[in-house]
């Protein structure tokens, strides 16, 4: 097809042409609802992508959080590039390893050994097999509105099967239609930060549990940070009780600081789960701990595999990131700087449009939610969800796609700032949305 017939094509054909041979138009059942106004992408450079109809968008999703340098950062892409040309898949370990696993041991507390994976899923899959056979114990404990992949018991409704909607409590339990119902009973959940419910199960059910399984910082569900205390209390009852205390640090790992959330919190995890941005966007994942927490998979009495697990370059894109991030000390103070202009700019074109927001914050993580009621600065996610105008927030998301800027149209999903989300860009983009949302009254 030559590229001026391409170029001819709209957003909304090009969809429904992907739709006739992909189920859903989108490879994940997640991405399904992203896109009330279609927006097929062509390509994509630092914070911005553009799509069949040639139309330039600021994107504040960013491949859902793996991009900290932007899309198409050329240091990383070089080498990956290069990694291609010396074979990138041999099934033989490689120097490459040693050079990624160390890297990862330096900068994450918890960490003195990994595994790779290809995906957040496959890493905590694995993590949470190495807890049950560590322990001889099957319970895992996981929270409300937690995400931590699609495998079973881990996958929850509200996230599988459309989105948590006010408050619903179906749609936080976890469990998704096709799922092994039995799974589920190796399974607890509890609400988050709720100090109290935290020792009652501990109580009454401490000894059948393997794990405990969680986003250190809520993100998935509007970025709610750890309530103090709450992360150090699970560190002592898990320990208390001889279960593992697993970070899912998918989001957190390399984003919040350069340790993730257990070096912002100063909380240090048995298993830690890493995906997103140690890669840039490369599909990689790694699970890791302490050489003791993960002596089982070194002696293979635990099992994890997979053909591209450990693909050299996935592993080359790891070193290239990370080493990146360890030549750029100052990356953290800039993201915490950028979100931190977002978030006033957000609350102040709020403010000027007499509507109500909510707006969770950690570092570059922001989540902004158009509210109907409001609600306590310490609310919890049932109440957040309840006070949350889902379709308000919609129609504002539409019409800041018509106005150059693309954010995700669930307001549980937050805004992934990178650093080529300058200041400059983000004023435009705060301008793009007062105007949005005073068009979408
Ligand atoms: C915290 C967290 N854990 C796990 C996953 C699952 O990762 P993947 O979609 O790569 O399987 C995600 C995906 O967004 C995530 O945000």
């Amino acid at each position: 097809m030559s590229t001026s017939s391409v170029n001819r094509q709209s957003n909304a054909g090009a969809l429904d042409k992907i739709r006739t041979v992909i189920a859903g138009g989108v490879s994940s059942g997640m991405r399904i609802d992203a896109i009330p106004q279609p927006l097929v992408v062509r390509r994509a450079k630092d914070c911005r992508v553009w799509d069949v109809e040639d139309n330039e968008i600021i994107d504040l999703n960013m491949g859902y959080g793996s991009h900290l340098f932007g899309y198409a950062d050329t240091e990383v892409l070089a080498e990956v590039g290069e990694q291609f040309a010396l074979g990138h898949l041999t099934g033989l370990p490689h120097e490459l390893d040693a050079e990624a696993g160390a890297l990862i041991a330096e900068l994450v507390p918890g960490i003195e050994q990994v595994r790779f994976a290809n995906s957040g899923t496959e890493a905590v899959t694995s993590a949470l097999r190495l807890a049950r056979v560590s322990t001889g114990r099957s319970l895992v404990v996981t929270f409300e509105g937690h995400y931590h992949g699609w495998s079973e018991t881990v996958l929850r409704a509200g996230k599988a099967v459309g989105h948590l909607r006010e408050g619903s409590p179906e749609q936080v339990r976890p469990g998704a239609p096709g799922m092994i119902p039995e799974a589920l009973a190796h399974t607890a959940q509890l609400p988050w930060n709720d100090h109290r419910a935290a020792r009652e199960l501990f109580a009454r059910a401490g000894q059948d549990i393997a794990a405990v399984v969680l986003e250190p910082v809520l993100v998935n569900a509007n970025v709610i940070p750890p309530a103090p205390g709450f992360l150090a209390l699970l560190r002592e009852l898990t320990r208390d009780s001889g279960a593992l205390l697993v970070f899912d640090e998918v989001i957190t790992g390399f984003r919040v600081a350069r340790g993730g959330a257990q070096e912002r919190y100063g909380v240090e995890p048995d298993l830690t789960v890493l995906s997103k941005v140690l890669g840039g966007g490369f599909p990689v994942s790694a699970f890791g701990g302490r050489r003791a927490a993960m002596r089982l998979l070194a002696a293979n009495q635990a099992h994890h595999a997979g053909v591209f697990a450990g693909n050299h370059a996935a592993i080359r894109a790891v070193v290239a990131q990370l080493g990146k991030i360890r030549r750029t000390p100052g990356v953290y103070a800039e993201l915490e700087q950028l979100g931190a202009h977002a978030e006033e700019g957000v609350r102040a074109l709020a403010a000027a449009e007499g509507r109500l927001v909510r707006v969770g914050r950690v570092g570059s993580l922001v989540s902004v939610a158009l509210l109907r009621e409001p609600v306590a600065a310490e609310a919890g996610l049932r109440e957040l969800a309840a006070a949350i105008d889902f379709d308000g927030h919609r129609r504002w998301q539409i019409a800041a796609q018509k106005e150059g800027v693309y954010f995700h149209p669930n307001p549980m999903e937050p805004w992934f700032l990178s650093t080529a989300h300058t200041k400059d860009v983000l004023d435009k983009v705060l301008t793009a949305l007062g105007r949005a949302l005073a068009g979408a009254r």
